[in-house]
């Protein structure tokens, strides 16, 4: 492994591992105005949520690493402490691209951009219309992070009103493929965060999980599992016993299959006929038969089926 201090590094390759390993970031499509009343929109992904009670936001417009300059963003929140944020959506990324290129101070960047201008209800600067979701922001607290080239400036900001297009809601909650939201990585990528990109993970809620240290090491030492997989079958307040499921088990039947049947359901995610072919291949005293009760309980925690897993899993020492 490649380990540096930063002192060591020039601040562009610095900043290179920077925004290459935190990654990908959300983008704040950030509207301020200056004390000219010039409208300007800039693109910021040193960018996060901070807190619920007040909504807190913050993002870091930083000093210019090739001019030592500040950005007029930080100018205009600095003189009005105000400003809007915006999420950025797949339908405007390039639109912010252009915004974020060195325009004078006197240029409107809306214009530049070929955005459209909405009025805020309790802040001066411009809503941009072609967003799906805004927060009009008021001045918390500037934190100045080095005052050199390539430094940040931490601009935290209390949000005073939030703006959702009800096209992207769902039972009243943000449909994220529906948002469609854009973020950035390091170098000239992005990520698209709709489509293959977003999955759930059930949040553990009260569970206080059995963790790695609670399986039985036969679980454990299977390479068949992933860390990941051992994580699911860990996240249950109590280690499961086979009498626990004794009515699933009643209800199984036994498939006469061979390595091709075991695999076409494999293929199909048919892990429930992956467990009749499996405990076909242990009656005939398959000395492989693990593999197939592991491989099983793979395709069902593949697709969320932690019980199903465990019962696999533990019909293997039965
Ligand atoms: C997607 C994206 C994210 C960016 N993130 C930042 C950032 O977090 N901090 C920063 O100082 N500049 C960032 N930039 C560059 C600024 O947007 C750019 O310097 C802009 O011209 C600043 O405009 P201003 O001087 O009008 O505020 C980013 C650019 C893009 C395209």
């Amino acid at each position: 492994m490649y380990s540096v201090e930063p002192k060591d590094l020039t601040v562009a390759q610095a900043h290179q591992y920077l925004l290459g390993g935190v990654s990908p970031r959300p983008i704040a499509f950030v509207s301020t105005i200056s004390q000219d009343g010039i409208n300007n929109l800039s693109p910021f992904s040193f960018f996060n949520a901070f807190g619920a009670n007040p909504p807190v936001i913050a993002f870091s417009p930083a000093i210019s690493g090739r001019t030592g300059k500040t950005k007029d963003t930080f100018e205009n929140i600095k003189s009005s402490g105000e400003c809007v944020v915006h999420a950025v959506t797949h339908s405007m990324i390039e639109q912010i691209n252009l915004a974020s290129c060195e325009y004078d101070s006197n240029i409107d960047e809306f214009v530049k951009a070929g955005f459209t201008t909405l009025d805020s209800h309790l802040v001066k600067p411009k809503r941009v219309k072609e967003s799906p979701f805004q927060m009009e922001c008021k001045l918390m607290q500037i934190v100045e992070l080095g005052g050199k080239a390539g430094s940040g400036n931490l601009v935290i900001c209390e949000v005073v009103k939030y703006h959702i297009s009800e096209d992207i809601l769902v039972d009243g909650k943000i449909d994220p493929n529906l948002l469609d939201l854009c973020a950035r990585n390091g170098g000239e990528y992005y990520t698209r965060a709709s489509g293959n990109a977003i999955f759930e993970i059930k949040k553990p809620g009260l569970i206080k999980g059995i963790g790695f240290d609670g399986l039985p090491l036969f679980i454990k030492e299977s390479h068949i599992l992933s860390a990941n997989n051992l994580a699911q079958l860990a996240l249950r307040d109590e280690l499961p016993q086979l009498n626990n499921f004794e009515n699933e088990i009643k209800n199984l039947t036994v498939i006469e299959a061979n390595d091709y049947v075991f695999e076409r359901f494999e293929r199909a995610n048919d892990y429930k006929s992956m467990l009749n072919c499996a405990l076909n291949f242990k009656n005939q005293n398959n000395i492989n038969s693990k593999y197939y009760f592991e491989k099983t309980a793979k395709i069902a925690l593949n697709n969320n089926n932690s019980d199903f897993a465990w019962m696999c899993l533990l019909i293997i020492n039965n």
